[in-house]
């Protein structure tokens, strides 16, 4: 790689044993996708935040140690608990100093206290076109096709690097040339009234990423007035069931107005399509459970918007969670202000639901709260939650959790896809 006498110098420790590090490994990143250079990024977004082994404690704490700060503006992921109110929700206390020396290390290189998985949404928010280095899945693929931004997906660790050198190397989605189409998937008799259920938006971007795996598509067929929530549920269901870092929506990613325009002057090489039945195939496979039971109803993975919260108050409607049901909903700090000022918090509050900041319900100590089966809004939650945590789960729109954590059994009314 071609270093500047800047990074050379950085190489050879003038700038501290954290840059030096940090420098190292983006190096080495970079030779190994053969990047001819380094390059700027206007920001990070760690994914690291949540104490999962000591190794990831460990680095950050040793980047501390060695004088690591952030170069650029550095958002935070979740931790895997409330950092404010972890004895309220059960957080056995013996695991909470791991999770409190990371929030420290964190701080001490002086990263943004975000924690949140939508830092699009309510965070630092990149522009169209900005070269920016961020972690976690979901918002990897809303920056990228969303708001075209350019990143990677950027893994653990090497997020915390980007964000103390503030570069990283020339290579990937960075790239014009990376981002052109190489799929095609058209949505076939999809109709308008299907469209009219949001719980639609999660099931494609689930097909999607399964059918793109790691290769940029484009999807023809989205409707324009598609809301801003929905697409981060399409996305964080794309990158959680393919390795989606950009798929282009057409007529909604600004570089791809049209489908030309991200096809860079190319045919795709693959053509696929996504049809009712393939969507009703999908719903079944997000469910696990083996009757109508369940005793955990799960919002907000990715965290809860202000629009989201004040869509669910208004279904709650003055009703109650049933006792025999408990109903997280997951958000940022900004978020929960907002609702706490305005009184949709206290409503919420009064009716049942527990609604936490800075966590992720998917990594969230369990010990104490005893689950057997999870009802879910999120495509994502659903797909990992039995995978990664053993939960059963069952996957519907917003509107069916709440039915669902009201009666205290699965409701699920029927979609128009779910007609044969
Ligand atoms: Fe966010 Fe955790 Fe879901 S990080 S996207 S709430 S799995």
């Amino acid at each position: 790689m071609r270093l500047t006498n800047e990074e050379k110098s950085i190489l050879d420790g003038k700038q501290g044993e954290a840059a030096r590090i940090a420098l190292s490994v983006l190096v080495d990143l970079g030779e190994l996708f053969d990047a001819e250079a380094l390059m700027k990024v206007a920001q990070v977004h760690i994914d690291a935040t949540l104490y999962m082994v000591d190794a990831g404690l460990e680095f950050a704490e040793k980047m501390v140690e060695w004088g690591g700060k952030v170069a650029v503006p550095t958002s935070l992921n979740p931790s895997a608990i409330d950092l404010q109110r972890w004895e309220e929700y059960r957080v056995p206390a013996e695991i909470l100093p791991k999770h409190k020396r990371l929030e420290a290390a964190y701080l001490h290189m002086r990263a943004t206290p975000t924690w949140t998985c939508a830092p699009y949404q309510h965070g630092l928010i990149p522009r169209f076109g900005e070269q920016i280095a961020w972690g976690e899945s979901n918002a990897i693929a809303f920056a990228n096709s969303i708001i075209g931004a350019r990143t990677n997906r950027y893994a653990d660790l090497m997020d915390i690097c980007a964000a103390i050198i503030g570069k990283v190397p020339k290579f990937g989605l960075h790239l014009t040339e990376n981002r052109k189409a190489e799929m095609l998937i058209q949505l076939k008799g999809v109709t308008g009234s299907m469209f009219a259920d949001d719980a639609i938006y999660p099931l494609l971007g689930y097909l999607l990423g399964e059918m793109a795996g790691d290769q940029v598509a484009a999807v023809t067929g989205i409707p324009q007035n598609v809301k801003i929530d929905s697409l981060k549920g399409f996305c964080a269901a794309a990158a959680s069931s393919g390795a989606v870092g950009l798929c282009h929506l057409v007529g909604i990613t600004p570089e791809a107005q049209t489908l030309e325009m991200c096809l860079q002057g190319h045919k795709p090489q693959t053509v696929l399509e996504i049809t009712p039945q393939a969507i009703r195939e999908t719903e079944e496979k997000l469910r696990t459970v083996k009757n109508d039971a369940v005793d955990l109803v799960v919002s907000g993975c990715p965290h809860f918007s202000t629009a989201e919260f004040i869509r669910l108050v208004q279904l709650i409607d003055g009703e109650k969670v049933h006792d025999s049901v408990v109903f997280w909903v997951f958000t940022n700090r900004v978020v929960y202000a907002w609702i706490k000022n305005n009184g949709i918090l206290s409503d919420l509050i009064d009716r049942g639901v527990m609604v936490f900041t800075d966590g992720c319900p998917l990594q969230y100590p369990r010990q104490a709260w005893h689950f057997n089966a999870a009802m879910t809004d999120s495509a994502k939650f659903a797909n990992y939650c039995f995978s990664q945590r053993g939960l059963e789960a069952v996957y519907g729109s917003i509107e069916d959790c709440v039915e669902t954590a009201i009666k205290g059994k699965i409701c699920r009314k029927e979609s128009p896809w779910s007609k044969k």
